[in-house]
């Protein structure tokens, strides 16, 4: 790795993606994210496909997608190579369909117009540089071929702006860092054991079952997640806007540039009273609290 900031990059999200290696749920929501629909793919669309799945994070939940679902190749490229342990205990089963790589996207290394499909998911925040990135991103996608990214949108949707505002919290504050990097499953029971003990010493349900209710917004995903916002050495997210993500599709030679969404499925936590604001990213609540929330966008190599 170049830099110190890559090295703790890498760390942060080491940490966070074996422990969704390791969990079943966890890793079986990741890979249901890609099916053909989402990127506007025929049932079957990834058959036979060269793909590079860049910034694939530990366990490549991606690229075990692609391959499931019938890629010829895929390449995997993250930072370094501790990871490669962990991404190849799902892997392998592919054989040499699977390619582990380690490398940045701000320099990869690959000849021009290499892939038939490249996607790159919630990799250019944590960069140095995303615009370069997503250059490199667009040079190894071959003429007639896509590119797919996702970036965090500027805006200023409520949730983003708390984020913001608690990054730097963490950044100053020793008390608040320790808690946050304590948050995890076990930790947040013995918080609702406590609070909801005191509650029914006081009180008496309102609704029933409220109390195992208000225990099933909360998991181990929600905090995995909720964690590398806080810990991740950067997080550009409030640089770009929609129309800037087309200029950079455009001037790269890309047509057909349409920004996607989806129904994420599978949340055992908070997050699934969230999912209709990821799918209607335009609707006015989802604006209040995403702003133009996270940017997922492909387009076709002219
Ligand atoms: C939010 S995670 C996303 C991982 C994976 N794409 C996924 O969707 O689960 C961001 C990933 O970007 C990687 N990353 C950050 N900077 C990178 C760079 N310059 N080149 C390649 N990967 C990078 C991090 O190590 C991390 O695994």
């Amino acid at each position: 790795m170049d830099t110190a900031f890559e090295s703790e990059t890498r760390a942060v999200f080491d940490r966070y993606q074996r422990e969704q290696e390791n969990n079943e749920h966890i890793f079986t929501r990741l890979v249901s994210l890609i099916d053909e629909e989402y990127f506007g793919f025929n049932p079957g669309g990834f058959a036979g496909l060269n793909v590079l799945d860049a910034g694939c994070g530990s366990n490549a939940n991606a690229s075990y997608a692609f391959l499931e679902k019938g890629a010829a190749k895929v390449t995997s490229l993250e930072l370094g190579e501790e990871w490669m342990d962990c991404a190849a205990r799902r892997l392998s089963k592919f054989g040499r369909k699977s390619e582990l790589i380690g490398g940045s996207v701000l320099n990869l290394p690959f000849g021009d117009g290499s892939f038939d499909f490249v996607h790159c998911a919630g990799v250019l925040p944590h960069t140095a540089n995303p615009r370069k990135g997503f250059d490199e991103l667009a040079r190894v996608t071959r003429p007639g071929g896509h590119l797919f990214i996702t970036i965090i949108g500027t805006g200023n949707g409520i949730f983003y702006r708390c984020i913001n505002h608690l990054r730097e919290l963490y950044a100053s504050d020793a008390q608040f860092r320790q808690a946050i990097d304590n948050l995890d499953g076990r930790t947040a029971k013995e918080a609702l054991d406590w609070l909801l003990a005191v509650k029914s010493q006081n009180e008496p349900p309102f609704l029933k079952g409220e109390d195992g209710f208000f225990r099933s917004l909360f998991d181990d995903d929600l905090f995995v997640t909720l964690r590398d916002r806080f810990q991740a050495p950067t997080y550009h997210e409030f640089a770009f806007t929609e129309q800037q993500i087309r200029n950079w599709y455009a001037e790269n030679g890309f047509i057909d540039i349409r920004r996607v969404s989806r129904y994420t499925k599978g949340f055992e936590n908070l997050r699934r009273f969230l999912a209709p604001l990821y799918l209607h990213y335009d609707h006015p609540l989802a604006r209040f609290w995403f702003g133009d929330g996270c940017i997922q966008m492909i387009g076709a190599r002219n």
